[in-house]
C-alpha cells in the first residue's frame, strides 16, 4: 500500500484525539531525549586562575583545572555519563605540539578527571591540532598554504597515545584528514590501547556555525582562509556516507554528524545506513543562536533548546554532544523532584 493511499483508507481516524491530554501526548511519544543520550563539550585553558566566560557561548566557561574537576564531578551527579574536552594552551606553534606533548593541558585534564571521577563518566578527547597550531589549521601546513594530510595523521596518532596514556575512554578525531582513523587506531594498538575507542567526527561540514567555538579556544586562521579544502561541502549528502563508510573500514567505533539541525537529513541517512552508535553535534552556533534570541525575547529558551534536541533525536542520532547538557541535566533532575 502506498502510503500516500494511507489517510484515504482510514476515514474515521482523527489524530487529534491522540493529543488530547498530556498523559496521552506522553503515552504515544515517539522520541525521547534523556540525560544519558548527551555528551558535555568542555574547554581548559592553560594559564588562568579563574574560569572565564565565553561571550558568544553564555554559560560556556573556558575552565581551570580545577573548575572543570569540579564541573565534571557536579555533571556526573546530574546524572552526565560523558563529556568531551578540548584544550586551550598557552602558547601554539607550527605543529600544534600541545596536542601530543604529555604535560599538555588536555592531557593534564583528563588525569584530573580520571582521579575525580574514574570510570563513572566516559571521558572523550576531541583531537585535532587546531585549538593547538599558530595558524590556526586543523593540520601541518605546506609552504603554499594547503595541509598536508600524512604528515598531518601522524601528528593525530600521537596525540591519540598522549590522551590514551592520560586516561581517556574514547578519541574523537575532528580534523577530516583521511586515513586519520586507521592512522590513530593503530597507534592505540601498538600502544596497548585496544580498549580505547574511536569517535570518528566522520560527517563533519565546513560551516559557518562553528564561529563561537573559535572564540572559546582562541583560534583565528591566520591566513585568512578557510577549512573548505578539509571539511565537507554542505551541498554534499552522499559524499557523508563515502566519509563514514570509510571511517567504520578504518576501526572508527562510532560516528558523528556535524552540525546537526541543518544537516537532520544526513543524519537519517547516516542512521539508516549503519549499525553503531550515530552521534550528533549541535554546535556552538547553534546554541548561541537559542540564547541570543531567547535573550531578546524572540523566543522560548526552553521550548526552542528542547524542540532542537528532540529534532536530532527524532533525525536518529542516539548521542547528542551539546552546549544545552547541563541545562538539560538540571531541568530534568528538577522535574524528577
Ligand atoms: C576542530 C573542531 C571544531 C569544532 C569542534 N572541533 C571547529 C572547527 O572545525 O572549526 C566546532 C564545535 C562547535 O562549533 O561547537 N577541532
Amino acid at each position: 500500500m502506498a502510503a500516500s493511499g494511507r489517510t484515504a483508507d482510514f476515514p474515521r481516524q482523527r489524530p487529534r484525539r491522540l493529543r488530547t491530554t498530556a498523559a496521552m501526548r506522553e503515552l504515544v511519544a515517539e522520541t525521547s531525549v534523556s540525560v544519558s543520550d548527551l555528551i558535555a563539550p568542555l574547554f581548559v585553558r592553560e594559564g588562568i586562575a579563574e574560569p572565564v566566560e565565553i561571550a558568544s557561548l553564555p554559560g560556556v566557561h573556558q575552565h581551570t583545572r580545577d573548575s572543570l574537576r569540579r564541573e565534571v564531578s557536579e555533571l556526573a551527579e546530574l546524572g552526565v555519563r560523558a563529556v568531551v574536552l578540548f584544550g586551550v594552551p598557552a602558547t601554539k606553534d607550527d605543529v600544534g605540539s600541545g596536542a601530543f606533548d604529555p604535560a599538555g593541558i588536555v592531557q593534564l585534564a583528563l588525569a584530573d578527571l580520571v582521579s575525580e571521577v574514574g570510570d563513572s563518566v566516559v571521558l572523550i578527547a576531541d583531537l585535532c591540532v587546531d585549538e593547538y597550531t599558530s595558524h590556526g589549521h586543523c593540520g601541518i601546513v605546506r609552504p603554499d598554504g594547503s595541509v598536508d594530510n600524512d604528515a598531518t595523521i601522524e601528528i593525530y596518532a600521537r596525540a591519540a597515545v598522549a590522551q590514551a596514556t592520560a586516561g581517556a575512554h574514547v578519541v574523537a578525531p575532528s580534523g577530516m584528514m583521511d586515513g586519520q582513523v586507521a592512522a590513530i587506531r593503530d597507534a592505540l594498538d601498538g600502544a596497548g590501547f585496544a580498549d580505547v575507542s574511536i569517535l570518528g567526527y566522520s560527517a563533519k561540514y565546513a560551516s559557518g556555525l562553528y564561529g563561537p567555538f573559535r572564540d572559546a579556544v582562541d583560534v583565528t586562521i591566520t591566513d585568512g582562509g578557510d577549512r573548505k579544502g578539509y571539511q565537507q561541502d554542505p551541498r554534499n549528502r552522499r559524499e557523508a556516507l563515502v566519509e563514514v563508510h570509510a571511517d567504520l573500514a578504518q576501526g572508527a567505533d562510532m560516528v558523528m554528524v556535524k552540525p546537526a539541525l541543518a544537516y537532520l537529513d544526513v543524519i537519517s541517512a547516516v542512521r539508516a545506513e549503519v549499525d553503531v552508535p550515530v552521534a550528533a553535534y549541535h554546535v556552538s552556533g547553534e546554541y548561541s543562536m537559542i540564547k541570543a534570541a531567547a535573550a531578546n525575547g524572540w523566543i522560548d529558551h526552553d521550548a526552542v533548546a528542547l524542540e532542537h534536541l528532540t529534532a536530532i533525536r527524532r533525525a536518529g542520532a542516539d548521542l547528542v554532544l551539546t552546549y544545552l547538557t547541563r541545562w538539560f541535566a538540571e531541568r530534568a533532575a528538577g522535574a524528577s523532584s
